[in-house]
């Protein structure tokens, strides 16, 4: 988890709430304040009456040290930020929440006191008003602010109730659609028991169709129902056998007939439970029933969390290849639950970890850091890895909601990757299949010289260390994958179109490819046995050979 900067007027009591928030979040708390007056040895209204001047690069230093520090929660001065060097460097480095309260609230709660605050000591009243007129626009241009007062007339909110409202903010993501108000993605450990008070406080009419395969209904169905049950809806649990097989017409068709006996109509909502696979489908036969109804989507798998549960893609798979139809339709809510993964088979969380890494190499270096770190570290820092990854999804999805240009770019991996998944008949799971599309994808773009040298066999490590195949099968042709390819949805004039990496952090979009055997050659061939060893068996962490002095890619 990178800091997070508590910020606001004199008065919305920083310090205070930064203790609770960084006992709830297991951060060490830094008070800056109190951090400068340690360095300096001098009180901040001894400092302050030197000048503002002198303070400020006090604080700068101040700030600038803890930034370099281990993930905290920092408490800022009121005016910590107006310089635009020190709010560009905490926005880089962390998430900023900024306290808000009107001028009675706080100069009530400054009258409680003991020393007066610096630039408040001759007329409070007066001198608040002013700072708080002339600071109006800086403290409402940061999107994260949270008001102390919570009804009228009840005061402000204890400190511990402010501090838990910030953990619920930070733990929500909102992906803006060109269309409507977009929809949050609700990053939340148990917060599986909260979907209906979640749908209901988005106003979600029922009734609603929980859609799930017969696993996760198993597992997690019954929370679900009952949850929402208790927010007062009328509830049908829909089901389909698990696996990628199901993700068909037939499957669609079974399910708006399902819904519709179910006593769905126009305004009631799907709800999605389930991996990929799930919110495909769910989320396709939500897009087509009575020509588009809500949906909302509960991920529980590692690769529906952070890939296919944001942006609005659904679909379903023909027997020429995947997702050939389908439709963009966003939800109305994602809410990503952690916990369910401790039910996930050890293969679908390493499957689910090539999507991570796509991310990193798409435009997270310190995420891609974390994933080289092998597979304990990623357990170990699951939810932050859950969160990184998500914020690149909603980034890019954001940029080009209807993938006609930078979108792309989550392609990575998978021009590869869904050729092997279908030459596999599927029985490599689909983030198997990227893992083998990602080392793939990186060799043709050093083969093509898009890519910095290094960059293939750094990858492959890293994929390897989260004991992920690396390199076809040896019971898939080269042929059997050049022909998924052709059938493949991104083939367009004769050509098909790859996302290259350039550097980790950083990819290309585009690249048309005509002599598809000839590039395969050039990609496709193992660099040893163990890289096409499913992920079942963990990968070692040996160091791994150079390929090019093998002369393995001709
Ligand atoms: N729409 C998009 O943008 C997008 C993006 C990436 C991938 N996808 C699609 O996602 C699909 C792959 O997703 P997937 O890997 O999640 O497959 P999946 O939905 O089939 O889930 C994998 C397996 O895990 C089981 N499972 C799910 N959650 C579980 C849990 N918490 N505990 C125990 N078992 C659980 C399922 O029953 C299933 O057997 C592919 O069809 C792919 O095309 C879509
Ligand atoms: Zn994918």
């Amino acid at each position: 988890m990178s800091h997070v900067f508590l910020y606001g007027p004199p008065g919305t009591g920083k310090s205070t709430v930064g203790e609770h928030l960084a006992h709830r979040l297991s951060l060490p708390f830094v008070d800056l304040d109190v951090e400068i007056a340690r360095a300096s040895g001098r009180s901040i209204s001894d400092l302050m009456a030197e000048g503002e001047t002198v303070f400020r690069d006090l604080e700068t230093a101040a700030l600038f040290q803890a930034i370099g520090g281990p993930p905290s929660v920092i408490a800022l001065g009121g005016g910590a930020l107006l310089r635009a060097a020190n709010r560009c460097c905490a926005q880089e480095h962390g998430r900023i929440v900024c306290l808000d309260a009107d001028h009675a609230t706080l100069l009530a709660r400054l009258s409680q006191d003991e020393m007066p605050r610096p630039l408040l000591q001759e007329a409070p009243a007066a001198q608040l008003a002013d700072l708080l007129a002339a600071r109006r626009t800086h403290y409402r241009s940061f999107p994260t602010r949270i008001r102390l007062t919570g009804e009228a007339d009840q005061g402000t909110s204890p400190p511990s109730a402010i501090a838990d409202e910030i953990v619920r903010r930070l733990e929500c993501l909102h992906v803006r659609t060109p269309d409507s108000g977009g929809y949050d993605v609700v990053l939340r450990s148990g917060g599986l028991a909260e979907l209906g008070g979640e749908l209901r406080m988005r106003d979600l009419a029922g009734p609603v169709a929980v859609v799930a395969d017969d696993t996760v209904a198993h597992l997690y169905g019954r929370q679900a129902v009952e949850s929402l049950k208790r927010a007062g809806y009328q509830v049908h649990l829909a089901t389909f056998p698990a696996g990628e097989r199901s993700k068909t017409i037939d499957t669609v068709a079974t399910l708006w007939n399902e819904i519709l006996d179910a006593g769905l109509g126009r305004t009631s909502c799907v709800v999605a439970l389930g991996g990929g696979v799930t919110g495909d489908l769910a989320g396709f036969a939500a897009a087509t029933f009575m020509r588009g109804i809500d949906w909302v989507g509960v991920p529980t798998t590692l690769l529906a969390m952070v890939d296919a549960s944001v942006g609005g893609k659904t679909g379903i798979d023909l027997p020429d290849g995947k997702n050939l139809a389908g439709a963009f339709h966003h939800p109305r809510l994602v809410l990503v639950d952690p916990y369910v993964l401790e039910t996930l088979p050890e293969r679908d969380l390493r499957a689910g970890m090539a999507e991570v890494a796509k991310h990193g190499i798409v435009g997270d270096v310190d995420l891609f850091g974390i994933v080289e770190g092998g597979w304990d570290a990623v357990q170990r820092e699951l939810v932050d890895v859950i969160r990184r990854a998500l914020v690149v999804k909603v980034q890019v999805v954001e940029a080009d909601p209807l993938e006609r240009g930078i979108r792309a770019s989550l392609n990575l991996g998978h021009t590869v990757g869904h050729a092997v998944e279908v030459a596999s008949d599927y029985t490599l799971r689909h983030g198997e299949a990227v893992a083998i599309g990602l080392v793939a994808e990186a060799l043709l773009a050093e083969a093509l010289d898009v890519a910095q040298p290094g960059i293939a066999e750094r990858t492959r490590r890293a994929l390897r260390r989260l004991g992920l195949p690396v390199a076809i099968p040896d019971d898939i042709s080269s042929e059997a994958i050049v022909r998924a390819m052709i059938a493949d949805k991104k083939r367009a004039s004769g050509a098909v179109h790859f996302t290259l990496p350039v550097a980790i952090g950083e990819v290309r979009t585009g690249f048309a490819v005509r002599d598809l055997r000839a590039a395969l050659t050039a990609c496709l061939a193992p660099a040893s046995a163990d890289d096409s060893r499913a992920a079942t068996s963990p990968a070692t962490d040996a160091p791994a050979t150079d390929r090019r002095s093998r002369g393995e890619h001709g």
